[in-house]
């Protein structure tokens, strides 16, 4: 699609936010209102759901001492495992896209409490198509939402990064929050005014992801 946005700039155009919408690891030092925050949710709250059952509760987490227990424990993962050695092998392979990747992927693991807020939707009285909350059918009941939040977040100039780094801090994300044993968070997704900007992603063409009828 020609002359698609760059810059930090929200839009109302669909294919302008879907198109535009990349991953962001960097942010403005800006609160960001409840207001939006809500408005993010509530886009979350219309996705289908198995038997719309809307298996779902939104932690979002905007207090500062939260987030640096959860962004401290996430740096101590990062700074105690082989995982920081990987990301500086990361930076130095040829495809650049992939080296700054692998930068953001730095800045996640070591700076997330910068975040303004995290967002982490939860998995919560599952009953549709499964009651299992480890299988891949628990997240065909969340992963839309997700997907909604985090496209009316770029429409509104919001910048966030899916990520299942929830998995590398469980307890204390569990602990901070006071999370139920029968809630099962299903990604921690920063959100904030972003320090980078929005704009077309590279992503596989329709040669190679496209069949008509027949696998071959
Ligand atoms: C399931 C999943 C897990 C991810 N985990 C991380 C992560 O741990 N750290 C990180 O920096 N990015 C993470 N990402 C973000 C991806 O790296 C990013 O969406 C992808 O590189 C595309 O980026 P782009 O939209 O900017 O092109 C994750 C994305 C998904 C969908």
């Amino acid at each position: 699609m020609a002359d698609l946005p760059h810059g930090k700039q929200g839009t109302d155009d669909l294919w302008d936010a879907m198109y535009t919408q990349r991953a962001i690891r960097y942010w403005q030092d800006k609160p960001v209102p409840r207001d939006l925050l809500e408005k993010v949710i509530e886009s979350a709250s219309k996705a289908p759901s198995g038997s719309n059952l809307q298996p779902w509760v939104f932690m979002v987490i905007d207090d500062a001492g939260t987030r640096k227990k959860i962004g401290g424990a996430l740096n101590d993962f990062y700074e105690g495992g082989p995982l920081k050695d990987l990301i500086a092998q990361g930076q130095q392979v040829e495809d650049k896209s992939q080296r700054l990747m692998m930068q953001g992927a730095q800045a996640f693991f070591s700076k997330l409490a910068d975040a303004p807020a995290m967002i982490v939707p939860c998995l919560y009285q599952l009953a549709s198509p499964t009651p299992d909350p480890t299988s891949l059918e628990a997240g065909s009941s969340i992963y839309m939402a997700v997907q909604n939040l985090m496209l009316s977040a770029r429409g509104l100039g919001l910048g966030t990064l899916m990520t299942t780094g929830h998995t590398l801090v469980n307890d204390t994300l569990r602990e901070a929050c006071a999370i139920p044993d029968d809630a099962y968070p299903v990604a921690l997704i920063p959100i904030g005014y972003p320090d980078a900007n929005f704009g077309p992603t590279k992503r596989k063409g329709l040669d190679e992801i496209l069949r008509w009828n027949t696998w071959s």
